[in-house]
């Protein structure tokens, strides 16, 4: 294939081309990036979800019991534990947690605390030991403050001694019953912290926040995904029950089958995106819950008010709006700047047609119309595409979502040239996620994501990149699962209560070397031959270095390729990195196998005597040139 492209020509590029989506799905929130290892650590509970003692084991034999006080810790935390004292044997009494399937002990500073109810003499005792031999690996002594009628908070840190040998390990807290003067104590909100990403207290989970980091991510669309939905009118994710002190913040039933604790809210979102340099993308209530019911007229307006608050308290002076004030209140005097905001999730999915029709007729229009007028500046974004039937008021862009097999992938890579100027477009979520010839959503998805889908999401990508002055970015979805609990299998990485296991699939070794080559402008390339088998975008850097961007879906031979950079001369050099996978291609990498499949191979390529780049590329390969100047 013999390839030019042109000095001038093509479009500017989104500079938010590669990005993040995040919700709580299969344990990512709460037990996956929330670094918080207590499970249930507060027993919060749900109609769909009652309140449990799930995940708190007694220690030497003290009966625990779930209780639902007349004076709880708080309105959003109505549930404790109370552990009997009177008549147990003798020896600290008290409970451990199991944690989100383990808890991964190292010698590091772990930060806890937590809230006792109870006229309690003496101290208590934290500590980290090993669920299978009961070795301790480090402990503390808590002085208690704790009194007959009242909660009183705890806090400590704690650091081993020694690093457990793997992650079936426990978090306890003991107490001597003989100095407890009525016969029991109460326990809630019992929390603790590993180091978290940059330190943040309430933070996040620094091996994944690396392997995020990596990536060199430009967005982060939040919170979901169906998350936000909610499965019922009452049941969605409302961001002013997320922020705040945690005993303040109630948890929802999550749509994905567990109750969530809302540890990880709005602010922390946020947070995130301040760590990573991150644009966020903030999803807002639109009305539409799972279960197919949507909010009338009438009443809609109480929710666009809602939502517009969302935005006061991101974006807010502390001094002279109501919702910043709150945002200083809770640590954050200065305001974020959000810029674009979406309109609800999928509204053409749930309760469709009635509730789509209701979100073309009304829903969408209404929050346009009220945040036009109070944020003109914010790009809106449907929850629909241009792809999706409908036409999108404007000043807003659509959302375009895409789990579908390899070939379907490939075969969409003209579809963004169709796109208007008026119709930009964000790609919020896609994932291959059934292999060609598949049964599609009837069939089970793929174990992981694999070799041959990477590829094919690279080429829909390259289609996306072509067409980056239309489209605001694009994001894979979901971003992460635990192995221990999961409700979708083909996801960007897996983890476990181990670090050591965070596992990086085939499309994350993809997305990086997409991610970390920016095309600021494409160019217009011309070629002897049609896309396919090698399909490919080309531009310059904001440094002006010329960037090429290429997959390989389809061939039986390998692609020579030769590129000519207008302007380029002989003696030119660039770097040209290639990623090939495993000869099988369903191939992936197995978080418990631990290997990976994806080979890179970097080298360095000159321009011959008439200035163009030649190398050749294999079936299903990803290649990224970049020349080393302009
Ligand atoms: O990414 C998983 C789910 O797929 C998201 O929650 C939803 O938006 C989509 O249907």
């Amino acid at each position: 294939v013999n390839l030019v492209v042109k000095a001038s020509g093509g479009n500017s590029s989104s500079p938010l081309m590669y990005g993040l989506m995040h919700e709580d799905i299969s344990n990512g929130g709460d037990g996956g990036i929330y670094a918080e290892l207590i499970y249930n650590r507060a027993f919060q509970g749900s109609e769909e979800f009652p309140s449990s003692l799930n995940g708190w084991i007694p220690v030497n034999g003290v009966a625990l019991s779930l209780e639902k006080l007349a004076t709880p810790l708080s309105k959003a935390l109505p549930y404790s534990m109370n552990v009997a004292a009177a008549g147990s044997s003798p020896g600290k009494v008290g409970f451990a947690n199991t944690g989100y399937w383990g808890m991964d002990v190292k010698v590091q500073t772990y930060t806890g605390s937590f809230y006792v109810k109870g006229s309690y003499e003496g101290s208590f005792t934290a500590s980290l030991q090993s669920n299978l031999t009961g070795e301790t690996f480090g402990s503390v002594d808590v002085v208690s403050q704790s009194v007959a009628g009242e909660w009183t908070q705890h806090n400590f840190t704690l650091v081993p001694e020694k690093a457990a040998p793997n992650s079936n390990n426990t978090f306890a807290v003991t107490f001597d019953p003989a100095g407890v003067k009525d016969a029991s104590l109460d326990f809630n909100l019992i929390s603790l912290f590993p180091p978290t990403y940059k330190n943040r207290p309430n933070g996040l989970r620094p091996d994944i926040m690396e392997a995020f980091a990596e990536l060199n991510p430009k967005f982060l669309r939040l919170p979901g995904g169906n998350m936000l939905e909610g499965n019922t009118q009452t049941t969605w994710w409302k961001w002013n029950e997320t922020i705040g002190p945690l005993k303040d913040r109630p948890g929802m039933p999550n749509v994905w089958g567990y109750q969530i604790t809302y540890g990880m809210g709005l602010v922390e979102y946020m947070e995130w995106c301040e760590d990573l340099g991150l644009e966020p993308i903030v999803a807002v209530w639109d009305g539409l819950s799972l279960d197919g019911n949507f909010t009338t007229q009438a009443e809609l307006g109480e929710w666009i008010q809602f939502a517009l608050d969302e935005i006061e308290f991101l974006t807010g002076d502390a001094a002279t709006t109501k919702w910043g004030a709150v945002r200083a209140s809770v640590g954050h005097p200065q305001p974020w700047s959000v810029k674009y905001v979406e309109i609800g999730n999928e509204d053409w999915l749930a309760g469709a047609p009635a509730a789509y029709e209701a979100y073309k007729q009304y829903r969408l229009p209404m929050f346009i119309d009220a945040f036009t007028q109070r944020y003109p500046d914010i790009q809106l974004i449907s929850s629909s595409s241009v792809f999706d039937n409908i036409t999108i008021p404007e000043p807003a862009a659509g959302d375009y979502h895409s789990y579908v097999e390899p070939d379907t992938f490939v075969a969409a890579f003209g579809m963004f040239d169709q796109l208007t100027a008026g119709n930009k477009t964000l790609i919020g979520e896609y994932a291959a996620v059934h292999p060609n010839g598949g049964i599609g959503w009837n069939g089970d998805l793929m174990p992981f994501p694999w070799w041959e889908g990477a590829i094919g999401e690279a080429v829909f990508l390259l289609g996306a990149e072509r067409n980056g002055d239309r489209i605001i970015g694009t994001t894979y979805a979901p971003s992460l699962r635990n192995m221990n609990r999961w409700q979708w299998s083909v996801t960007l990485l897996q983890f476990a209560a181990d670090p050591a296991l965070t596992t990086r699939s085939t499309s994350w070794y993809m997305l990086r070397l997409f991610g970390n080559h920016i095309i600021s402008k494409t160019l217009p390339v011309t070629s002897d031959t049609g896309f396919g088998p090698l399909y490919y975008v080309a531009g310059t850097s904001a440094k002006g270095t010329g960037i090429f961007k290429a997959a390989v879906y389809n061939t039986t031979e390998d692609v020579q390729v030769s590129l000519k950079f207008k302007g380029y001369s002989k003696g030119a050099t660039a770097t040209l990195t290639v990623l090939t996978g495993p000869e099988n291609p369903y191939g992936y990498n197995d978080p418990l196998s631990h290997v990976n499949v994806v080979t890179e191979t970097t080298s360095t390529v000159t321009a011959g005597a008439d200035g163009s780049f030649r190398f050749s590329l294999p079936q299903l390969s990803v290649a990224v040139l970049e020349t080393d100047g302009a």
